[in-house]
């Protein structure tokens, strides 16, 4: 029979421990960078340090996306919070299990640690949102989750936690207050606006149709992404407090496509026609570019969030 996940993680803890040096043994967060946020890496100084590639890690899911790379960063964030690091995810569209998606938490879990940020690009829903915004997420919908399609599916593993976990405080509050707390602190060098939003999963890889954004955007979701949400839902089975932030890397088209009927049809050209399809379309090089110009300011926030709360 295949091992339980909880033997697994138990082999990726054994590699690791064999490895870190003592100081770095036990990190008091972790923080999942998401696609072009990987920058927060470079805040942990060069000694002590330790990196893996996802690929040398025992049970790690292989990352096959361009823009995202794939390591494992221990050190101390901005040479001062011993802190654990994922540069760049696996999602669950490039193939992996939504087990495999989620296996990094269940190694943090066993880690010790009792804290994780997660960051994530996402499209914008909420017509207030633009290109660059950040939000603090407060609350999810994951209708695959809602479906069946959910990471605690299976036999109950009670080395992690219960079989019927709540998450209707899934988002914690008091990390929700020290985020905005620090971006205030720091609006004066800013003018983007932060956020407290709810996010929908969606399974990707392709982008949301017009009808589906608004119907994500009818249900109540601000933003809608292609991660994050499995991670949570594991990450509060196992009792670890968890704060989300996306950074708007484009805006969702909530405008229906134009009918094809007589009045609209006969009165324009192929070149007003194609204006109006392409307008506000999603692509990947957007998602990644928005990315690279907001991230320092996301960076930021989450830096001081944690020298906030650890290094006093
Ligand atoms: N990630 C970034 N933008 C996205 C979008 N519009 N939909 C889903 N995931 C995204």
């Amino acid at each position: 029979t295949e091992a339980s996940l909880f033997d697994k993680a138990k082999d990726t803890i054994e590699f690791l421990k064999s490895r870190l040096p003592s100081p770095l043994l036990a990190p008091r967060v972790a923080i999942v960078c998401g696609s072009g946020l990987g920058g927060l890496a470079d805040t942990v100084h060069s000694s002590p340090k330790a990196e893996y590639d996802y690929s040398d890690i025992p049970h790690f899911p292989q990352l096959t996306v361009t823009g995202h790379s794939g390591k494992l960063v221990f050190g101390l964030l901005a040479g001062k919070v011993p802190a654990v690091l994922m540069v760049g995810r696996a999602h669950f569209y490039e193939g992996h299990s939504i087990d495999q998606v989620t296996f990094p938490i269940r190694v943090f879990k066993l880690m010790g640690i009792e804290t994780i940020f997660l960051t994530n690009a996402a499209g914008g829903l909420n017509p207030e949102y633009a290109v660059g915004d950040i939000v603090v997420l407060n609350d999810h919908i994951f209708l695959a989750g809602l479906a069946g399609i959910h990471p605690l599916r299976g036999p109950n593993e009670p080395e992690f936690g219960v079989r019927f976990p709540a998450l209707s405080d899934a988002y914690d509050l008091e990390l929700r207050c020290s985020v905005h707390n620090a971006w205030k602190s720091k609006a004066s060098e800013t003018s983007r606006r932060l956020h407290e939003g709810v996010y929908a999963f969606v399974g990707g890889p392709s982008y949301e149709t017009r009808a589906e954004c608004r119907m994500l955007h009818l249900l109540g979701a601000d933003v809608v992404g292609m991660s994050t949400v499995p991670e949570i839902v594991v990450a509060r089975h196992c009792g670890i407090r968890v704060a989300a932030l996306s950074l708007v890397t484009n805006k969702a088209v909530l405008s229906p496509v134009p009918r094809g009927d007589d009045s609209f049809l006969h009165t324009r050209d192929a070149d007003e026609l194609g204006a109006i399809m392409t307008e506000g379309k999603a692509n990947h090089e957007e998602v990644i570019e928005a990315g690279r110009a907001a991230a320092f300011d996301m960076q930021m926030l989450v830096q001081a969030v944690v020298l906030n709360m650890w290094a006093a």
